[in-house]
């Protein structure tokens, strides 16, 4: 898109579509893209920026902004989260408004000053949740927000308009369509909230971070604040569908969890996929869905995204070089890393010429936290009294994990 986007009467979207990044962050794959959302706050005496972008797409931003104003017109920045997806382009655009103020929370200005090394700079420093700006008829508030999902976030608020440019909270994947940002514009809207991008970028940036998600909502709902608009820094602009999105969001960080069980596995034959079938039985016969993920080909966006809101997980591997199977090391490590460790689990496994690789497993999830009810081991490929087995342990692990959460 090149054009910049009217959002509300005095808010204009002046950000870009990423079409480029195959892995964002440098770990989450994006095959559709990924919008940076910078917004224009027009007030009738002043003008602010929210958030920016990556440096190599200034040039596009600067001309969106210079479509709507002179950009030497903005008087405040106004920093919202530090990561370099919204800030590597600042030190340049800087340059092209000298008369600005830097809003920012204490942290956010340490990172700023570590990452840019800037040395003049006037600033506005934010630190609880009542420091305004008058632009003119419309008010900006910053409200403190930490571990969204970095320590120096914040929100700000468009009182007039009811506007929450909640930063990373309730972004998404996907670029945005041509020449729409607001859900109301946007045909496939549906694709956008249920389609897999929010849940997937809730998944790989924010699961570590339910509890600050838990908290954030809860302390917009104690300020009272209205949310008529809720303006994040990736994907579209929620109106009618704001308070879903919202709802969506706390939902998972809870997590809700549902009659789901997830079967991990990592194969590198397919003799350990010869047990997922007794497995999907065993679990269907506890009145669960199994949802099955390859370890060796799924994303881990994805295999983030199914474990949050499933109570159980049973993992499958083949002993690699007497260890874990790499693939299931990952997948195992990023769960402890994200703090997903709290489901009941059983293992499964197949072994060529020495075992070994099952106990180690046990002993990693184990020492994650994991809720460990047992598992099966075979050499060699699984015979039927193998998969019987199997399959009573899926059946025990689902119905003991439905009847601790009572579902
Ligand atoms: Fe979109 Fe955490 O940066």
């Amino acid at each position: 898109m090149t054009k910049p986007l009217r959002v509300t009467q005095s808010v204009y979207w002046v950000g870009v579509n990423d079409f480029s990044t195959k892995l964002f962050e440098g770990l989450w794959d994006i095959p559709e893209g990924v919008s940076y959302n910078s917004y224009l706050i027009i007030g009738s005496e002043k003008i602010a920026l929210i958030d920016s972008v990556g440096e190599k797409f200034l040039e596009e931003h600067l001309n969106k902004i210079e479509q709507v104003i002179n950009p030497s017109r903005i008087e405040y920045l106004i920093i919202n989260h530090m990561e370099p997806d919204h800030t590597s382009a600042i030190p340049k655009i800087l340059s092209v408004m000298p008369k600005v103020k830097v809003v920012l929370t204490p942290a956010a200005f340490q990172i700023l000053k570590a990452f840019y090394h800037i040395e003049t700079l006037e600033t506005i420093i934010v630190k609880g949740d009542d420091t305004v700006i008058d632009l003119g008829g419309k008010t900006l508030r910053f409200i403190q927000t930490p571990f969204l999902h970095w320590p120096e976030t914040m929100s700000t608020y468009l009182i007039e308009e009811e506007v929450l440019f909640s930063c990373d909270l309730c972004g998404s994947f996907k670029h945005l369509p041509e020449g729409a940002i607001v859900d109301t514009n946007i045909e496939n809207i549906e694709q956008y909230i249920y389609g897999g991008v929010l849940k997937g970028y809730f998944a790989g940036v924010f699961s570590k971070y339910r509890d600050h998600v838990l908290k954030a909502m809860e302390k917009f709902k104690a300020l009272g604040l209205k949310i008529k608009v809720l303006a994040p820094s990736h994907g579209p602009v929620y109106t009618i569908h704001a308070k879903e999105v919202m709802d969506l969001w706390t939902s998972w960080s809870k997590p809700d969890y549902t009659k789901k069980v997830v079967v991990a596995v990592g194969s590198m034959y397919g003799f350990t996929f010869k047990f997922v079938e007794s497995i999907v039985k065993g679990i269907k016969e506890a009145g669960g869905e199994a949802v099955i993920l390859n370890l060796v080909e799924d994303s881990p966006v994805k295999m983030l995204e199914m474990v949050i809101d499933a109570p159980a997980l049973i993992i499958g591997m083949p002993t690699y070089e007497y260890d874990l199977f790499p693939p299931v090391n990952y997948f195992v490590n990023l769960l402890g890393l994200k703090k997903l460790t709290d489901k009941f689990v059983g293992v499964f496994g197949t072994f060529a010429w020495a075992g070994g690789g099952l106990k180690r497993l046990i002993d990693l999830l184990n020492t994650l936290g994991f809720k460990y009810l047992g598992g099966v081991e075979v050499k060699g490929s699984p015979l039927l009294e193998d998969l019987e087995k199997a399959k009573a342990l899926a059946k025990l692990i689902a119905e003991t994990a439905f009847k601790e959460h009572k579902l």
